[in-house]
This record gives C-alpha cells, sequence and structure tokens, in this order.
C-alpha cells in the first residue's frame, strides 16, 4: 500500500515539472501573444457558456496558438476570431449539435482586440443575448459572420461605423424574425458579401433597393426571405454593377421580372425562387450571358414559352424551372442550347410541374454533360428521342406523369443513370436487354401506372444477367409475365420490390425467397400467383406485404416482426389464422386477410396488435360452410385494439354476443358486422364510446330487443344499417327521415373502400335502413 502511494506521488511531481519545463519552452521560443490581448479573451471566454469544452485550448501563454485565434505573424496582436460551431449545418435544428454551441454575452472585452478583422461566431446560440451596441466599435473588422446564432433583439444601429467591412453574414441571425431597417447600411460602402437572410425587412419595403444600391462593390447580396413585397420594376440608377451572386428567393413578388436585372452583366448566380412573380419569361435573360445558375422555381404565374435565345445561355451549369406555368413546346429552347459552341454546360435541367408539350428534341443528345434531368407533370408526348443515349454522365431522369409513349433502345447506353422515374405514362412496345444492356449503375426503376391497361411488354430472356443491383423496382400495369421475372435472381440489394398487375402466372421460385433480402415492401398484387408462401422473407420496419388477387394457398404466412400493413385478401389461403398471430408481427396497422377460405376462430392474440387501425376479415365463407368460415364468437381480447378505426368482420359465421370490451375502441370510424350470427342486444354503449363512428352495419344477424336510442348521439353517422334482425320496440325518434329507408347502404367490404371512406368527408346523414325486423312505425 504504502509503496504504491510514495510511487504516484513521485509520478505527480514528474508530470509537474514536465508541466512547467513545457510553459518555460514556450516562453523561450518568444513569440507568445499580447499580455493585454491574452487577457482580453479570458475575460471573453469567461462569460462564455461553453459545453464540450470547445475552449479548452485556450489556457497557457501564447494565445496566437489558441484553437479558433489567428495573430498576425509579425506584429502578434489577434487579427481573426474563428469560433463558429462546425457541428450544426441547419438553421432550424438545435437538437443534435446543442451541445457544442458557445452561447452568453459577448463582453466588451473584446475591444482591446485592436486589430481584429475577422470575427465568426457563426452557428452558435446567444439566445437571450442582443448583439452588442460596441460591436460597432470593432473598426478593423473586414469580415463579421454572425450567421445562424441566435441572437435576441434586433441589429444595433452601430454596425453602420464599420466601415471598413467587406464580408457581413447575418443569415438567420435573429432567434425570431424582428423588424430591421436598412438605414445603417450606408456606412459600409466597402460591402463585397450582404446576406439579411431570414431578416424581416418589410419596415424597409419601399426603397430597399435604394439601401442597397449604394453598395456599389456588392458581389454577393443574399436576402431571401426577407418579407420583401416589392420587386421594383423601373429602377434607373442601378449601381451595382459588380454583382455576381443575387438571391431574392422566398420573397413576396408580385410583379412581372423587371429588366434593369438584365443589365447586371456579370450575374453568374440569380435566385428568384419561391415568389409570385407573373408574366412570361423575358428574353432579356439571353444578355446575362454569365450566367451559370438560374432558380425561377415555384412562381406559379409565371409562364410564356422557353425561346431559342433563352437557350444562348451557354455557361449554365443549372436551369430550375419548375412549378411555374410554362407552356408549349421545349424544341426551339433545346436547340438554342445545342448550338453553343463547347457544347452545353448544363448539368441539372427541372422542368417539372409545367404544361410543357410536344415531343422532347433529339438535340436533347447535344446536351451532354446532364447530370440531372427532370420533366415530370407536363405533357409531353412522343418517344424520348434516340439521342438520349448520348447523355453518358445522367444519373437522374424523371419523366413522370407525362403522354409520353416509346422507348429507343439507346436507352441502353446511359451507362452513369442511377434513378429513372418513368411512372404515368403511356409507354407502350416490347422492352428487351438491349434496353438495359449498360445500365450497370441503375439503382431505382420506377414504372408504376394506376391504370390497369398494359401497353408495354418485357420481352427478356430467362438466361439474362443484368449489368445492374438494383435497391428498389416499382413496376405496376406493364407485362412482365407470365414466368417470373429469373433476371431478379442476381439482385440481393432489393428494398423495395413491386411487381403488381404483371401478368405473372407462375409460382414464386425458391430461389426469389432465398435471397436473403431485407425489404421496405414487397407487392406482387394482382397477377395469377400460385402455391404456398415460405416465411423466410426478411423485412424491416415499417414493412408492406400486398399479395393480394392471386391464387395463393395454404396456411396464412406469418411475415416478420416488422410488417406493418399486410394484404393477403382474394386469395385461397386456407385453415385457421394462427394462434399467434398477434404475437408474431405485433406492428401491424393494416390488416386485410377478406375473401380467403379461412376456417376457426378470430384468435384471442389479435388483441396484441395494439397499433391497428384497420382490419378486414370479411367474406371467408365458401360454399363447404362447416369447414371454411370464421366460426366462434368475436374474442373479447379485441377491445385491446385502442386505436383501431376501421374493423370490418362481415359475411362470417361469428356467433355470440358482441363484447363489452369493444368500447374501448374509440377512435372506431366504421364497424361492419353484418352478416354473421351475431345475438343479444344492440348495445347502448356503442352511441357512446365511439364518437367518430360513420358506418355501422350490424345488419343480417340476430340480433334482438330494441334500438337504443344512445344510437342517436352518433353525430358522424353516415350508414346505419341494423336491417335483417329480429329488433322489436320502438324506433327512436331521431332516426329520422324514413322516406330515405329505400337508400340501400352499399356493400362495405374491402379495404380500398375502408381507406376512401377515411379520407372522404364524412357528412351527417343518416342512410338509414331498419328494414325486416319487428319494429313500431
Ligand atoms: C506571415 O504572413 C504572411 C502573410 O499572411 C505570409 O506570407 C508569411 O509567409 C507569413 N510568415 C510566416 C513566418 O509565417
Ligand atoms: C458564415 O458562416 C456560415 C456557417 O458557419 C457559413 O456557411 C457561411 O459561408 C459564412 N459566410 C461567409 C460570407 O463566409
Ligand atoms: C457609431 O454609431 C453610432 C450609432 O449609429 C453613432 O451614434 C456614433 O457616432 C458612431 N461612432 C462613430 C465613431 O462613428
Ligand atoms: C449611383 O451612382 C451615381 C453616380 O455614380 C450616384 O449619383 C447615384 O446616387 C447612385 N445611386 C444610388 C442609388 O446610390
Ligand atoms: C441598361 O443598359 C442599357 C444599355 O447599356 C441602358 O440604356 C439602360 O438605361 C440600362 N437600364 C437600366 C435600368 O439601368
Ligand atoms: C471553347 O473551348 C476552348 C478550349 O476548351 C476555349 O479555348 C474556348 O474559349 C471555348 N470557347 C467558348 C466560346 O467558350
Ligand atoms: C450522338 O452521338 C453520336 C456518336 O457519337 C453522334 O454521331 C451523334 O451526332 C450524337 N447525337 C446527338 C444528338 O448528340
Ligand atoms: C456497353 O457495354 C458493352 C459490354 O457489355 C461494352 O462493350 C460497350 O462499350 C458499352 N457501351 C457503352 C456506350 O458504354
Ligand atoms: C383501357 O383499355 C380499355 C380497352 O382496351 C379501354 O376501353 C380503356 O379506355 C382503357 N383505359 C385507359 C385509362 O386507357
Ligand atoms: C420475345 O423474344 C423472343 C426472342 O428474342 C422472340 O422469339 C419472341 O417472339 C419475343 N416475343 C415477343 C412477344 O416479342
Ligand atoms: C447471377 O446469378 C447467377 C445464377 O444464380 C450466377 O451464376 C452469377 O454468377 C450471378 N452473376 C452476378 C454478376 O452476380
Ligand atoms: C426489423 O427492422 C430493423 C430496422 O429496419 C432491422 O434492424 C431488424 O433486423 C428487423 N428485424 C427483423 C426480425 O427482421
Amino acid at each position: 500500500m504504502g509503496d504504491k502511494n510514495c510511487a504516484s506521488l513521485a509520478l505527480l511531481s514528474i508530470l509537474l515539472l514536465s508541466g512547467i519545463l513545457h510553459l518555460e519552452t514556450i516562453k523561450a521560443l518568444g513569440s507568445g501573444c499580447k499580455e493585454v490581448e491574452r487577457k482580453a479573451l479570458l475575460q471573453f471566454r469567461e462569460n462564455l457558456a461553453d459545453p464540450s469544452g470547445r475552449l479548452s485550448s485556450w489556457v497557457g501563454e501564447d494565445c496566437c496558438r489558441w484553437r479558433g485565434v489567428s495573430c498576425n505573424n509579425r506584429t502578434a496582436s489577434v487579427v481573426k476570431l474563428k469560433l463558429n460551431n462546425p457541428f450544426r449545418h441547419s438553421f432550424d435544428a438545435y437538437e443534435d449539435d446543442a451541445g457544442h454551441e458557445l452561447g452568453g454575452p459577448i463582453g466588451p472585452s473584446l475591444l482591446q482586440l485592436k486589430d481584429l478583422n475577422y470575427l465568426d461566431l457563426s452557428m452558435n446560440n446567444f439566445k437571450g443575448f442582443k448583439v452588442p451596441e460596441f460591436i460597432g466599435s470593432l473598426k478593423e473588422l473586414r469580415y463579421l459572420n454572425l450567421s445562424g446564432s441566435f441572437f435576441s433583439g434586433t441589429i444595433p444601429q452601430s454596425l453602420g461605423n464599420l466601415s471598413n467591412l467587406l464580408y457581413l453574414d447575418l443569415n438567420n441571425f435573429l432567434d425570431q424574425s424582428n423588424q430591421i431597417g436598412l438605414g445603417w447600411l450606408s456606412g459600409l460602402p466597402s460591402l463585397r458579401h450582404l446576406n439579411l437572410g431570414g431578416a424581416d425587412l418589410s419596415k424597409a419595403a419601399a426603397d430597399w433597393l435604394q439601401s442597397i444600391s449604394m453598395l456599389r462593390s456588392l458581389v454577393e447580396l443574399h436576402l431571401p426571405n426577407c418579407n420583401l413585397p416589392i420587386l421594383p420594376f423601373h429602377f434607373p440608377s442601378l449601381n451595382f454593377t459588380s454583382l455576381q451572386v443575387l438571391d431574392l428567393s422566398n420573397n413576396g413578388f408580385n410583379s412581372k421580372i423587371p429588366h434593369w436585372l438584365f443589365n447586371i452583366t456579370r450575374l453568374s448566380s440569380l435566385d428568384l425562387n419561391t415568389n409570385d412573380l407573373q408574366g412570361d419569361i423575358p428574353d432579356g435573360f439571353a444578355s446575362l450571358n454569365s450566367l451559370q445558375q438560374l432558380d425561377l422555381t415555384g412562381n406559379s404565374f409565371l409562364g410564356g414559352r422557353l425561346s431559342r435565345n433563352l437557350g444562348k445561355l451557354c455557361n449554365l451549369r443549372t436551369l430550375k424551372l419548375s412549378r411555374n406555368s410554362i407552356s408549349d413546346e421545349v424544341s426551339d429552347f433545346i436547340n438554342g442550347l445545342s448550338e453553343c459552341t463547347n457544347s452545353s454546360l448544363l448539368e441539372k435541367l427541372e422542368l417539372g410541374f409545367n404544361q410543357l408539350t410536344g415531343d422532347l428534341p433529339n438535340s436533347l443528345g447535344y446536351l451532354k454533360n446532364l447530370r440531372y434531368l427532370e420533366l415530370w407533370d407536363n405533357s409531353f408526348v412522343g418517344s424520348i428521342p434516340p439521342s438520349i443515349g448520348n447523355l453518358t454522365f445522367l444519373k437522374e431522369l424523371y419523366l413522370s406523369s407525362n403522354q409520353m409513349n416509346g422507348f429507343p433502345e439507346s436507352f441502353g447506353q446511359l451507362s452513369a443513370i442511377e434513378v429513372l422515374d418513368l411512372d404515368e405514362n403511356q409507354w407502350e412496345g416490347i422492352i428487351t436487354e438491349t434496353h438495359f444492356r449498360n445500365l450497370s449503375n441503375l439503382k431505382e426503376i420506377s414504372l408504376y401506372k394506376l391504370s390497369e391497361n398494359i401497353s408495354l411488354i418485357f420481352n427478356i430472356s430467362s438466361h439474362w444477367i443484368p449489368p445492374f443491383k438494383l435497391t428498389f423496382i416499382k413496376i405496376r400495369s406493364c407485362q412482365l409475365g407470365p414466368k417470373f421475372p429469373t433476371w431478379l435472381r442476381n439482385q440481393t440489394e432489393l428494398t423495395t420490390l413491386v411487381l403488381n398487375n404483371a401478368r405473372i402466372s407462375d409460382t414464386i421460385p425458391n430461389w426469389f425467397w432465398q435471397l436473403d433480402l431485407a425489404l421496405d415492401e414487397l407487392d406482387v398484387g394482382s397477377n395469377e400467383l400460385s402455391g404456398r408462401i415460405p416465411n423466410s422473407l426478411g423485412f424491416r420496419f415499417p414493412g408492406t406485404v400486398d399479395l393480394s388477387s392471386n391464387s395463393f394457398e395454404g396456411p396464412l404466412p406469418l411475415w416478420s416482426f416488422n410488417v406493418t400493413k399486410l394484404y393477403l385478401n382474394n386469395n385461397s389461403f386456407s385453415g385457421p389464422i394462427p394462434r399467434d398471430f398477434g404475437q408474431k408481427i405485433p406492428f401491424l396497422t393494416d390488416l386485410d386477410i377478406s375473401f380467403n377460405s379461412l376456417n376457426g376462430s378470430v384468435p384471442k392474440s389479435i388483441g396484441n396488435l395494439q397499433q391497428l387501425l384497420t382490419l378486414v376479415i370479411s367474406n371467408n365463407n365458401l360454399s363447404d360452410m362447416s369447414n371454411n368460415s370464421l366460426s366462434g364468437e368475436i374474442p373479447y381480447s379485441i377491445g385491446s385494439l385502442l386505436s383501431v378505426r376501421f374493423l370490418i368482420l362481415c359475411n362470417n359465421h361469428i356467433s355470440g354476443e358482441v363484447p363489452p370490451s369493444l368500447k374501448n375502441c374509440s377512435m372506431m370510424d366504421s364497424l361492419d358486422l353484418g352478416d354473421n350470427q351475431l345475438s343479444g342486444n344492440i348495445p347502448a354503449w356503442i352511441g357512446e364510446s365511439m364518437p367518430s363512428l360513420s358506418i355501422l352495419r350490424l345488419r343480417s344477424n340476430y340480433f334482438n330487443g330494441a334500438i337504443p336510442p344512445e344510437l342517436c348521439k352518433l353525430s358522424a353517422l353516415h350508414i346505419l344499417d341494423l336491417s335483417h334482425n329480429n329488433l322489436s320496440g320502438f324506433i327512436p325518434s331521431c332516426v329520422g327521415n324514413f322516406s330515405r329507408m329505400k337508400i340501400e347502404p352499399p356493400d362495405f367490404v374491402d379495404v380500398e373502400l375502408a381507406g376512401k371512406a377515411n379520407q372522404k368527408e364524412i357528412k351527417t346523414t343518416w342512410e338509414c335502413c331498419v328494414s325486416r325486423n319487428n319494429l313500431y312505425k
């Protein structure tokens, strides 16, 4: 014991000694910072909160070596304080990085740093503290960055004293949007870079451009999201001719695009997205031939035609024109671009959500640098031009929701393509291996059509080994069958597989079940698939499985734990619902096993499905009723389904009484127990415990007794069907207008309908059916 103590004491003194030696060494080097500045920095730090110890290196004599501090290498005075928080990247997410934010008051000791010309406090959190007035006395500042630092209050007028300032970044620098005037700007004549993003400039609404225009050296101006309502249409004294970057996005401009913009000829980036700009896109843009980025996205009244002149912008890299009202054809514009001397530099072209029509011109193939092409939600027709194969850098192609019909074989040369979105068009013809020959980088393909009509046919050899490994396949209403596609054999990285309505008449081969996939979605619904289903596939949470409308048989497959939506309806699954069903798939929200040949009773474990919203077990009665019917009672445990909204158990042979536990299901929207053998009274609590009930269908059972007047409290009720029972007594007066008795309620059997009922506005009309009972009128 004693020895050990002794030893550690010796160790301690060695450490101390070496510490002293270390400090001595530094002093000997003689380049330490000024003592007055060192003290000033320590005083500055003293006031700050620094939960993660970002300033823990601020010890020792030479403050020039402290983290974030830089000195002039001759005079050793502190010239730069770079204390931005590198751990935060967005302006609203505090959560994951709060631990790294500096905070607290900024003390005036900073004024001791006479030569400070660079101050970056961005992405910290000074909530509750103001930008200090004395900041205007840091005369030498050339760079000031307070972006995302959540100061309270407003801007100190003294900021206008920083006459040497070149860079001022106040993007989202306040914790709430207080109004800011712009008078102080007149004191900053040298400014090159100004960012006031997110500041409320509505007070300066009328003359903001006047104020800014005095800044003759401005190269970058960022005023996004500044509550500016007016973009003056006439502006005679345009002085910022050096301007290269102009961001006026997310304001409320609702005028035409003004022509003075086109005199800022050095402009390389112009962002006017998300305003309410109107009129045609002016040809004047053509004079901005330095333009590399143009973003006019989301000005829903901005339209007209894309002219050939616009296509003369040969330096454009990014053109974003989505969500406008641009109409007519694109040929002229793309022909224009294709004539650029050294070929167009365009890498990103976004024209989605407009009213463009006509064919895509073959000149598209000259835009050789395209990486990203987004044309979705327009009215393009015809075939993809064969020249598409020349776009060898193209990575993402979005053509969904147009009226295009043809695929050229040259498609197979898009060797860089990763994402192909071809949903909702009128593709027709035959797709062969050639169409995919060189798509070795393809990861995602979507060819989904809501309409059932099939006009595109895959004719792919069963020996074909694709060059790609896909993660995402979503194909609906294209013919892939009649055989189950063998080219899936090598697709071991799939997470989504949808082959719905694909005319596959086959069994799912064993190799598929053995691919060792972890899927988010498996949908092979509406084919002619048969055979039994093993339980071998893995799913990630939350998983969706749709095998509906096929001819699968055998016992119900119990898919993995992670499945939340399971549609097995309209098949020939038979046997009982497994007893441990509710334990095996506990996170189910939607279950449809209707129209099968299940028998036995609803197992108690159904009560485990706490997340269940929709349960459809209707129509499991085939001709041989004694063997193929859900019989027995509704288990008491069903009352544990606290969030269930659609409970459809009609058309079975369920007997007994409605279990009182059902009153716990207070979210119920539609309760259909019709066409069973239920008996007893209609529970009065239905009227009190299920306030949102819109459909109550109890027809064709053996209910007796009176209609409980409590049902009158169901103010959202839309359809009530109690017909074909043994009810007696008076009809409650609230069950009003008997002329409606003739209206037969719709057959309410499938989950599609249940889902739709959910979305549609529920009218408060009583469509009442109480016929075929023993009621008094
Ligand atoms: C001092 O700074 C100047 C300008 O930043 C630089 O050119 C020079 O190399 C530096 N000298 C030393 C010794 O670091
Ligand atoms: C200011 O700081 C933010 C975040 O640290 C950074 O993204 C931005 O580029 C800086 N502004 C300037 C003008 O350097
Ligand atoms: C600094 O700004 C304030 C407020 O705008 C002003 O009152 C003061 O005279 C200015 N000081 C100097 C030295 O320019
Ligand atoms: C623009 O510059 C001219 C002289 O070059 C000057 O007379 C005018 O006031 C300036 N305009 C603005 C808005 O500062
Ligand atoms: C734009 O430039 C043209 C030609 O240099 C000039 O005639 C016109 O007055 C300028 N317009 C504006 C609004 O500055
Ligand atoms: C075309 O490219 C060549 C070489 O890359 C370059 O010298 C020339 O200036 C370019 N021409 C244009 C009009 O951009
Ligand atoms: C496509 O590439 C081929 C071969 O390089 C070339 O002959 C053809 O002109 C190109 N077409 C277009 C539209 O770019
Ligand atoms: C396409 O792939 C074949 C081999 O499958 C290769 O010989 C050919 O060069 C590729 N073509 C392109 C345009 O990548
Ligand atoms: C689908 O095809 C049928 C028959 O060929 C046709 O009558 C119907 O209009 C088509 N529907 C659509 C949406 O194309
Ligand atoms: C599919 O391809 C095979 C072989 O290339 C051919 O014999 C057959 O006619 C094609 N079928 C259709 C429907 O095009
Ligand atoms: C694809 O699968 C086949 C058969 O399973 C196998 O022989 C072949 O090596 C696989 N090819 C690739 C590229 O994974
Ligand atoms: C369930 O999903 C999670 C996350 O997606 C995954 O890590 C886990 O392995 C899955 N469990 C099973 C049993 O598949």
